[in-house]
């Protein structure tokens, strides 16, 4: 896989996600326990930017900051409504502390489906 080098892992401690944009691509960096996971930042339901909601560690999941939907963050599935659709899921590492990315993620996201 091609990676890309995003940022320090320190910079995303435990309990904490961040937005990063990987080669156009607006992601969803969360620290869960120590295990990093990339979602598609934006939410399947609408337009909104999950990095801006909430994270519930404990439960691997994201909440959506406009309707509430539920996000788990280690495959993209979508846990409660009024989101249906999965978030593309990126491969991540952590690399000599460094957060390494694979911009290609799993599915497409459904915004980009035609
Ligand atoms: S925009 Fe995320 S649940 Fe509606």
């Amino acid at each position: 896989m091609t990676v890309v080098d995003v940022m320090p892992a320190g910079d995303v401690p435990p309990g904490t996600m961040v937005r990063v944009e990987v080669e156009g691509q607006p992601i969803c960096l969360a620290n869960v326990d120590g295990t990093f996971h990339a979602v598609h930042d934006t939410c399947t339901h609408g337009m909104a930017s999950l990095s801006a909601g909430w994270l519930d560690a404990d439960m691997d999941r994201v909440e959506c900051p406009r309707h509430g939907a539920y996000f788990r963050l280690s495959d993209g599935a979508a846990l409660t409504p009024p989101a249906t659709a999965s978030l593309p899921v990126y491969p991540v590492e952590v690399r000599d502390g460094r957060v390494l990315i694979d911009p290609v993620p799993n599915i497409p996201h459904p915004f980009d489906t035609p």
